[in-house]
């Protein structure tokens, strides 16, 4: 066999399948498009369930794919064996209604024999059971040997994922001889060992599985074929794991350099090694299909893979981020065959980089609670599950994280109490949002319509259009007709209305018919191109197969199409003014407002704010035509136009141009000249998650609104302060600094005040000796007013002392305080505050020249007054 690289295994593959007439298809997105049962691509065939169920029409009936694939329910076994990974690839020929078996096994023969040149005498293939058709088409046709086509159960040899197409299945395995082996004598196929290597995997899609577990027969039947190129590689280039074919081996050699560490060396560094090695992969090709990390669904996957990747770097010793430096090597392996990777390489590696950031903020004080936890234990050997959440949305670890350092003291997590804690919080969350979550798994009831039933989007250009009624459901149930009052929806053959898409909210608007009117206030696009119109029966009866005319409500139409067109204007100027790190993350167009979400690592500054701003209605004001063209997606690129995150594209796209300034692929309506946005303001900018910003802005009516209330307060003001617009500024800092002299004012009037009030004070001061005292009232002030009264008062008796008490609800405050000359003459403030607290059952004390204390009985302060005298002259004698 010839020694074949990864992309060179690929491209045969494919090439190969397009011999045989099939059509080659780019991977589809890791994130599934209309398909809620599944959170992540798992399979080759998993984008296509459309084209196998006859939903959708396929775009040939024979297809070839080499499709990205995700499947994290061994991640905890990644690393520490060499044998799970989390990203792989599946190669795939896939026939939809076309040819059937006896095909399939002659062209995966063919292509096993000639193309890759593998010697026949070590292949060997399963099939299931019953399969005769299968096992007549090996023996017969294809002549391989009786003893060399094992029969399997339904386990091994029935494929299907959930509900769906499935169907008996045949593999074919590779039998890469002793050296890998387990040398036992009953070693064979399905062995746990190395030596045979499952390859290839042929689904005779006959059946459609359905809710209540009946396996219905496809009108016609189908080809899914799934071949891991991973394994095919390991195979090909006669290496021992997926870790050491040469894609993956390149990522994992760097790993190695930029750690200072050889591979193989120590078992469980190697871990560490593989564990990054295989998770940034996925990471990459997830950020590059557009997840971000989040605790949710697919962005927690995303931020579990990149944590754990993270936290392995830690054990082989590198000190800060550095994931974001490997998914480098990643790109360039693999951006030939994806170059999403290529467009989108800044952008992957400042995602990865910002979450490692983020990660490491809380990393060593989760680590030190883990410890804490730990001692906590005191040698049971499980966490509880409310530890592990704490440390989970504390810190940040995800479940599998902290499973996997607990594992390295041979400590495990009460798991079952972690999702409690965890569905605990969910519900609280659900709870503060007011949302139902179940109603996005409801059972999907249009899958349920006849296939014929279909609906033709017609508002590109018209707002009203002639129509037939096609479907009622009304309560989840196909019904015949409804009447005034009920809550339906609708499926009309032709429509105006604009379904929700691309962050475009869906047009509104009403139906007719005779006898009837509905009342549409949203419609969305559902499973086998249909538009179903959300309405409100405000009149008459309405049945399926009446005909009807549909009218968008155009003013809203309009304003959500300036809203729209703007937003191009918009991302074009923030790439202008930012750089083209900018890429949208996500928006939403409403008839209101916009909101544009984008990635960028800080805050944008006022001024970058005003450029953008002023770079938009400058766009605006050339009055630039806005031209629409379907081209196909090649031509599309060639013109440079914008592609989106996660967007999935078909052959033909719709291509929005504005002048030369902006051209982007975007299904969305818009007005035909950037004169009729008007004008565009941003009303706020702010942060949303790590690296994305958002922006929201307004036009049109909303602006003039806006205008208005700003006016409104303007006149307000000018009418509040007596003035006029032009003089406004003027009159406020005026006033301001009115105010300021005021303040001045007053300050000297309560000076003087207090002074004429010392005066009041000082007459009343009395003489023991040589000495004069006073006692006051201070008249509850605070303890700082206390003491700079008592200063001033003592400076002006030169020879004295003054006491200040102030009442307070629960207790009083005493002051004390002597002059130098009453400290000369033995006068001891502190023991005059412990003499007469003590009085008043409380306590005090402090230094000769200060003191204070506090009584708590506020009726002795008659008692303690008179006390005083006696006090000080005991003193001073
Ligand atoms: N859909 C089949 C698999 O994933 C080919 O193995």
């Amino acid at each position: 066999m010839e020694k074949l690289g990864l992309n060179e295994i690929r491209e045969k593959f494919l090439s190969f399948f397009e011999t045989k007439e099939h059509l080659r298809l780019k991977s589809a997105s890791l994130i599934p498009e209309k398909d809620k049962s599944l959170l992540l691509i798992n399979s080759g065939m998993a984008p296509l369930k459309p084209y196998f169920t006859g939903q959708e029409v396929p775009p040939k009936k024979r297809v070839t794919t080499c499709q990205k694939c995700i499947r994290t329910p061994d991640i905890e076994r990644v690393g520490k064996t060499a044998r799970h990974g989390t990203f792989f690839e599946m190669l795939g020929n896939f026939s939809f209604g076309d040819y059937f078996k006896s095909e399939a096994i002659s062209w995966a023969w063919e292509f096993c024999t000639q193309w890759l040149k593998m010697p026949e005498e070590r292949l060997w293939v399963t099939i299931y059971q019953d399969d005769d058709e299968a096992f007549e088409i090996w023996n017969k046709k294809i002549g391989l040997a009786s003893e060399r086509i094992v029969r399997m159960g339904k386990e091994d040899n029935f494929w299907e994922i959930g509900l769906g197409p499935c169907g008996p299945c045949s593999e074919i395995y590779f039998d890469r001889g002793e050296k890998y082996g387990c040398g036992k004598p009953d070693c064979k196929i399905g062995c746990d060992c190395d030596r045979y290597i499952e390859f290839w995997n042929l689904v005779f899609t006959q059946f459609d599985k359905d809710e209540e577990g009946n396996y219905n027969k496809l009108a016609k039947p189908n080809i899914d074929t799934g071949m891991g190129l991973e394994r095919m590689s390991v195979i090909m280039q006669d290496v021992y794991n997926i870790f050491e074919i040469d894609t993956i081996r390149h990522t994992l050699d760097y790993i190695c350099s930029l750690a200072g560490v050889e591979y193989g060396k120590d078992p469980t560094k190697d871990v560490s090694i593989r564990v990054i090695t295989d998770h940034i992969r996925s990471v990459t090709f997830l950020v590059s299909d557009g997840v971000l990390p989040s605790n949710e669904g697919r962005g927690y996957v995303l931020r579990r893979l990149l944590r754990r990747g993270a936290r392995h770097g830690k054990l082989l010793g590198f000190k800060g981020p550095f994931l974001s430096m490997v998914s480098k090597k990643v790109i360039e392996a693999y951006h030939q065959a994806y170059p999403e990777l290529k467009e989108k390489e800044k952008y992957i590696q400042n995602i990865i980089k910002i979450e490692e950031e983020r990660f490491e903020e809380t990393l060593e004080q989760g680590l030190e609670k883990l410890q804490e936890y730990i001692k906590l234990m005191n040698g049971t050997d499980t966490l509880s599950g409310e530890a592990a959440f704490k440390l989970y949305d504390t810190y940040g670890f995800p479940l599998d994280l902290t499973k996997d350092m607990l594992e390295e003291h041979g400590l495990k997590v009460d798991e079952e109490a972690f999702i409690e804690e965890m569905e605990r919080q969910r519900k609280r969350a659900r709870t503060a949002r007011g949302d139902n979550e179940a109603e996005g798994w409801k059972e999907d009831i249009y899958s349920k319509l006849d296939k014929n039933i279909k609906t033709t989007f017609v508002g590109y250009d018209n707002l009203s259009y002639p129509s037939i009624i096609k479907a009622i459901i009304a309560d989840n149930t196909i019904v015949d007709k409804a009447s005034e009052g009920m809550d339906i929806g609708i499926i009309l053959s032709e429509t105006p209305f604009y379904a929700e898409s691309g962050g475009q909210v869906a047009d509104t608007g009403v139906i007719k018919g005779l006898g009837f009117k509905l009342h549409v206030y949203d419609c969305k696009k559902v499973t086998g191109g249909r538009f179903v119109h959300h309405c409100k029966v405000t009149e008459g009866q309405v049945a399926v197969d009446d005909s009807c005319t549909a009218h968008v409500d155009k003013k809203r139409r309009l304003a959500t199409a300036r809203n729209h067109s703007v937003t191009h204007l918009l991302h074009k100027a923030l790439r202008d003014v930012l750089g083209t790190h900018v890429e949208q993350a996500g928006s939403l167009v409403e008839k209101d407002r916009l909101r544009f979400d984008f990635t960028h690592f800080k805050a944008m500054t006022g001024e970058e704010l005003a450029k953008v701003e002023r770079e938009v209605n400058s766009a605006i004001w050339k009055s630039m035509d806005i031209t629409i063209s379907e081209v196909t997606i090649d031509e599309a690129k060639a013109m440079g136009a914008m592609a989106l995150f996660g967007e999935k594209y078909g052959d033909i796209v719709r291509v929005v141009k504005m002048g030369d300034y902006s051209i982007e692929l975007c299904g969305g309506t818009h007005m035909t000249n950037t004169s009729q946005i008007g004008m565009f303001k941003i009303i706020s900018e702010s942060g949303i998650a790590a690296g994305i910003r958002r922006i929201e802005a307004i036009t049109g009516e909303a602006l003039y609104e806006y205008l208005l209330r700003k006016e409104n307060i303007i006149q307000d003001a000018c009418s509040k302060l007596k003035t006029n617009e032009d003089e406004l500024i003027k009159k406020i800092e005026h006033t301001l600094k009115e105010n300021k002299d005021y303040e001045k004012e007053i300050q000297i009037l309560k000076d003087r005040i207090a002074d004429t009030s010392i005066n009041d004070y000082l007459s009343k001061a009395k003489e023991i000796g040589n000495i004069k005292y006073i006692v006051l009232d201070a008249n509850s002030s605070s303890i700082e007013d206390m003491r700079a009264l008592g200063d001033k008062l003592k400076e002006k008796l030169r020879s004295g002392i003054v006491i200040l008490y102030s009442m307070g609800s629960d207790k009083t405050t005493i002051l004390a305080m002597a002059s130098k000359q009453a400290l000369s003459l033995g006068v001891h403030a502190g023991n005059i505050i412990k003499e007469i607290t003590k009085l008043g059952n409380g306590s005090g004390g402090g230094r000769p020249d200060m003191a204070q204390g506090g009584i708590k009985d506020n009726s002795k302060l008659d008692e303690i007054k008179e006390a005083i005298p006696m006090i000080l002259k005991k003193q001073i004698e």
